[in-house]
């Protein structure tokens, strides 16, 4: 199989910039499987998060895998429970444990309720005790952000957003340009919806190259210099996914792809709903 490719973020460190989402992955076990798999196949980059109550399987699978955990990239996120000048320290200690690993790769503050202003803080300090190699922001916007980019110390390496070719961010990127912030790509395949997956011009290159409609989705997220991890539990599909770094497509074919922008998210909960779903979250174990 061909080479991956790396981001290097704004600190120096090189990120795979493909890798397996596990959102959605239920439970510790069924994730550790689906890790183990994927790290069989070469992955090498996992994305996890404290909400979606599986690190500690995805902790088992890197240890279990014989891999040099320095060769695996390990992301997860803070959830605003965890905010806090006091709170967050303790978090990532627990976060350490759960994961059975002594530093996270990035670590990202996962919504922007609460107290983000100390956590982020507090993701500063991590970094400075080695407990934490690069941090980051997930589903940031307006003044919430703008109160972290005023206050931070070092600038966010990493973005989390919802972005695939229905919506594609051309905005926060912007801002986010003299930050030197890379983007990491959520919903890369519009969560798996059959529309956006099976639009013709995707038809069109899978026949040329002789890949799948999925595979041509994830090229130009690759392309387009996104960081993206696809959540897959579906041996073939967890195959296929990372079977993109052999092909590449034109610049005429990545503006048509970049012409299907159409502001069309997926997640539309408002930000008051989201406030109130999220305040029932129980801490992992
Ligand atoms: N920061 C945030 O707030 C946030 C929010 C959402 C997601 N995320 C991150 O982003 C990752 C990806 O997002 P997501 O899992 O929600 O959406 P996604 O990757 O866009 O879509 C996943 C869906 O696509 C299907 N799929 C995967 N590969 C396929 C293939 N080759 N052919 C056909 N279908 C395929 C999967 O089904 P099968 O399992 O059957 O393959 C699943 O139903 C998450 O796992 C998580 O790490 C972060």
């Amino acid at each position: 199989m061909a080479e991956q490719t790396y981001v290097t973020l704004n600190n120096g460190t090189k990120i795979p910039q493909f890798g397996l989402g596990v959102y959605m992955i239920n439970g510790d076990d069924a994730t550790e499987k689906a890790v183990s798999e994927a790290l069989k196949l070469g992955y090498r980059h996992i994305d996890t998060a404290h909400a979606y109550q599986n690190e500690r399987g995805v902790g088992r699978a890197v240890k279990n895998s014989g891999i040099d955990r320095h060769d695996i990239w390990i992301t997860s996120k803070l959830w605003p429970s965890d905010y806090g000048k006091d709170k967050t320290p303790v978090a990532i200690d627990k976060m350490l444990d759960r994961l059975d690993t002594d530093y996270i790769d990035l670590l990202l503050l996962h919504q922007q309720f609460g107290d983000y202003v100390g956590a982020y803080q507090a993701m500063e300090e991590a970094v400075k005790a080695g407990k934490v190699r690069a941090i980051g922001l997930s589903n940031f916007d307006g003044e919430r952000l703008d109160k972290i980019l005023d206050i931070a110390t070092i600038n966010p390496a990493v973005m989390q957003v919802e972005l695939h070719p229905y919506y594609q961010q051309q905005a926060l990127k912007e801002k986010m340009k003299p930050y030197g912030t890379k983007f990491e790509s959520w919903y890369p395949l519009g969560h798996g919806d059959a529309g956006l997956i099976n639009e013709p011009i995707f038809t069109e290159l899978a026949q040329k190259y002789g890949k799948t409609n999925v595979q041509i989705i994830l090229r130009w997220h690759i392309q387009k210099g996104h960081i993206v991890f696809p959540k897959s539990t579906n041996p073939q599909h967890l195959k296929d996914n990372i079977d993109i770094f052999d092909f590449e497509l034109t610049p005429d074919e990545m503006k048509e792809i970049d012409a299907l922008d159409k502001d069309k998210r997926y997640f539309t909960m408002s930000l008051e709903t989201q406030k109130s779903a999220f305040s029932s979250f129980k801490p992992a174990d």
